[in-house]
């Protein structure tokens, strides 16, 4: 008999999780206002509103907390970082910052000037936010395929080079600062790029003269999807896999909440040392001295550490093939969800999953609200909620997928957990065509407004 897997570590400490009854949350999720961002933790049984900042940290790096070194310039802590940066990524210049969308804040300070246009492959809402903030364009180059939740790709995170080309066609260079490429695409499902859409998105941005930054936020998950499924690579380390992704590329944002396996911290690195020396002025600004951006020294050592551990296959393997335990869980039952499984979360096809409720009703967020109320289990809509109004007429956006992300936080659940979820999904889909209404939204912010928006039951 074969044997089954095992994951690579034990557990030294745990957390309890409070369980609740249908009753307390039906209760619970109306005193929200049915916005699952104002629940408090406690009343949430399994959290998968999100990977970022949720994960588990190893022995290694709960052990550089205490070395860390708390000096205002030049830490210990911030030279061991940036040593690591510079060995995973090959970028020669780093600047911490406090989070994901701080490095688009300060890098895109520099970079993104009004009425300039940024396409990149669904780019995450705090990007698309930063950019639009600054009244220039995202413009969406994903390929076709990622659109269709049923469509079987190997790599649904990449870019159409076509579309792209359209976009350096259709407007003046000196308007398009750089492309952002996201891997992996967390708002395509957690979808990968492949190496040769990496390599050749790259070669188009040189013929054109224009940067590719990458939004690292998951850039281990994503090296991990092509040794598995491209050609060539299986043989390659994790890291020379990640090596090779950053060569194609002019610099990069990083949430380290994902991939960096830390709870806060993020960082810009990046070649070009004109755009470095304009983005520290930012960092001084927004986030901090230069050597520490908002982060504690025992934070930045923590995090050289994760980023070390996020790059071993090892745990890798443990990482996306739990996500892809759930997910394949999901499928032979026949919940629709966004195939083949991304790498740190599960995303449920609403407009499959509950179609006989109205769009302008927000499907995804009567089936996120669904699930918590029936299993505790709190995810977050991927749809109408999320992509706001059109800036200019006000009008809701309407997504091509209407989604429910379950993200799955690293090390931290067991496959109980997952099993647990996977029933849950299941009750809920057979009981799926009893659910006709949704829910109006009564209050909410100009930008960004899944944080903060309010709803009733219609
Ligand atoms: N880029 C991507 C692809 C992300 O997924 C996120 C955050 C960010 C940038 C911003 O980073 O949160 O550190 O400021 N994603 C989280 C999520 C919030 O739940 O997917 P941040």
């Amino acid at each position: 008999m074969e044997l089954p897997y095992a994951e690579p570590y034990k557990i030294k400490m745990v957390e309890s999780i409070k369980r609740s009854t249908q009753e307390e949350r039906v209760k619970w999720i109306k005193e929200a206002h049915y916005n699952l961002f104002n629940l408090d933790s406690d009343k949430v049984f399994i959290d998968c509103l999100t990977d970022s900042g949720t994960g588990a940290m190893s022995d290694k790096q709960w052990g550089e907390m205490m070395v860390g070194d708390e000096s205002y310039a030049g830490s210990r802590s911030f030279l061991k970082l940036k040593k690591t940066v510079k060995e995973i990524t090959g970028f020669d210049y780093f600047l911490p910052t406090h989070q994901g969308r701080a490095a688009e804040n300060v890098l895109f300070s520099v970079l993104v000037k009004e009425g300039d246009i940024v396409p990149g492959n669904s780019h995450f809402d705090t990007t698309k936010g930063h950019i639009e903030f600054r009244k220039a364009t995202a413009v969406d180059c994903t390929i076709d395929e990622a659109f269709d939740t049923a469509v079987q790709h190997p790599f649904k995170g990449n870019i159409d080079l076509k579309k792209l080309e359209n976009v350096f066609q259709a407007h003046p260079i000196e308007k398009i600062p750089f492309i952002v490429f996201t891997i992996t695409c967390n708002s395509a499902g957690g979808q990968p790029a492949s190496m040769k859409n990496i390599k050749e998105v790259s070669a188009l941005c040189k013929q054109y003269n224009i940067p590719l930054y990458f939004d690292a936020a998951r850039f281990s998950e994503n090296a991990y999807f092509i040794r598995k499924r491209e050609a060539g690579y299986e043989h390659r380390s994790i890291k020379e896999i990640v090596k090779e992704i950053f060569s194609y590329g002019d610099g990069m944002t990083m949430s380290a909440k994902k991939d960096g396996l830390v709870n806060m911290g993020g960082f810009i690195a990046l070649n070009d040392a004109s755009v470095f020396k304009q983005a520290t002025v930012f960092n001084i600004m927004f986030e901090g001295f230069i050597t520490y951006g908002g982060m504690n020294g025992r934070d930045m050592g923590a995090l050289a550490i994760g980023l070390d551990e996020s790059t071993e296959f090892d745990y890798l393997e443990s990482r996306v093939e739990q996500v892809a335990y759930l997910g394949n869980k999901l499928v032979s039952y026949g919940v629709p969800v966004q195939q083949p499984i991304g790498g740190h979360a599960i995303f449920l096809d609403a407009n499959k999953f509950v179609p006989n409720i109205p769009r302008e009703e927000y499907r995804g967020q009567a089936l996120a609200l669904e699930i918590y109320v029936v299993g505790g289990i709190r995810g977050v809509e991927i749809g109408t909620v999320l992509a706001d109004r059109d800036p200019k007429t006000r009008e809701n956006r309407y997504p091509a997928l209407e989604l429910v992300r379950l993200a799955i936080p690293r090390r931290t659940y067991t496959n109980n957990h997952m099993d647990f979820i996977a029933v849950t999904l299941k009750n809920i889909y057979e009981t799926r065509n009893l659910a006709k209404t949704g829910y109006n939204i009564v209050e909410e912010a100009p930008i960004m407004r899944h944080f903060t928006v309010k709803f009733e039951k219609i």
